[in-house]
């Protein structure tokens, strides 16, 4: 077996990371899996063996994600892999949620989670020999994408609602919410992020991905809180999409996918892109790709890191 790497990721209770978890734990790796909750642990995690580690941080409260990245500084163990997998959407609701702060809940946790456990645990990446950090974004960033083409595309404007704050409904800062477009922006934001953080650490390799439309046949993991709002009209979807279109991909592949990205790409420093693109019916080829070109905008993604961790100071200012 290949060395055994520190690997650590959220989202690994359910999905792409979980399976992408069950499977470096089965070669051997040293996991620490950031979830939720007890509960969501307890309901999830019955495969994991005692040398895999569960920390809880619920990714929609700034403090909790403090607090875990304070408790992991303080051990001062390296990471060799930093994987930020977890994300939501919630297209089909009306009305925003709200994060712990009252920060628009995709936002929040998509994107501004991510960005506060970079920050604040680059100390503990730079000190492996050989550390990555892995960004599950998607191609809905991209208008031009077959994804980001259906319904409202992927803009963030000037930002304007990133720069007044929580409270607001859309980073660019349109009132009208929509809820799908949030999430679009939030993975563009994943874009920009790991673009921004290879070009201030210019040892180390940032990896974003996108794995692809993955439906699953039960009733909940990504699509749960559509289903919810849309129940007949998202059935309908996932069986026309998967079963007779045959549009996406499995749970299984796209786990297989990250793990790929984690442990087996041969990773430069430097940010690169690998998107799981639809070619045919029932197949996909997974291949380096150019983001959008709003992705690609590096004084765009200077102030929306600049913004960004202002957002994140200031909310964890006001708990205090
Ligand atoms: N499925 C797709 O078609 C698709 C396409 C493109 C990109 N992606 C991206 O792929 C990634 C994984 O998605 P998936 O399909 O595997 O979805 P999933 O099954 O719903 O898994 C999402 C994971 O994120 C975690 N998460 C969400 N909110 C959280 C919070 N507040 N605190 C802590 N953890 C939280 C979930 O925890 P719980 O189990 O506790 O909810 C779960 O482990 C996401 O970033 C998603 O945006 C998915």
């Amino acid at each position: 077996m290949a060395e055994a790497r520190r690997v650590l990721i959220t989202g690994a209770s359910s999905g792409i990371g979980r399976h992408a978890a069950r499977r470096m734990e089965q070669e051997g790796h040293r996991l620490t899996l950031i979830c939720r909750n007890h509960q969501r642990a307890a309901e999830s995690l019955d495969w994991i063996d005692p040398t895999t580690r569960v920390l809880e941080a619920d990714l929609a409260d700034l403090e909790q994600v403090d607090t875990l990245c304070a408790t992991l500084l303080q051990e001062q163990e390296p990471i060799d892999a930093l994987v930020l997998n977890a994300g939501l959407q919630y297209a089909g609701h009306r009305q925003p949620r709200w994060s712990r702060q009252g920060i628009e809940l995709t936002l929040a946790v998509n994107h501004l989670a991510h960005q506060l456990m970079l920050m604040r645990l680059l100390p503990l990446l730079l000190q492996a020999d050989e550390p990555r950090v892995v960004i599950t974004a998607s191609e809905v960033h991209n208008p031009t994408s077959g994804g980001g083409r259906v319904g409202s595309p992927a803009g963030l404007g000037d930002l304007a609602g990133l720069r007044s704050g929580a409270g607001s409904a859309m980073v660019d800062g349109k009132e009208r919410f929509d809820a799908d477009k949030a999430y679009k922006d939030s993975k563009l934001c994943n874009l920009l992020m790991g673009q921004e953080l290879a070009r201030n650490q210019p040892r180390l390799p940032v990896i974003a991905w996108s794995p692809g439309l993955v439906i699953p046949r039960s009733q909940d993991g990504f699509f749960r809180e559509s289903r919810r709002a849309n129940p007949l009209g998202q059935t309908l979807f996932g069986v026309v999409a998967r079963d007779l279109l045959r549009l996406t991909e499995s749970i299984e592949n796209a786990g297989d996918l990250l793990t790929r990205l984690v442990l087996q790409l041969n990773a430069q420093p430097g940010f690169q892109y690998w998107s799981n693109s639809l070619t045919r019916p029932g197949q996909h080829r997974f291949e380096p790709t150019a983001p959008s070109a709003e992705a690609c905008d590096p004084e765009t993604a200077t102030e929306l890191w600049r913004l960004s961790d202002h957002l994140i100071a200031t909310a964890l200012a006001d708990q205090c």
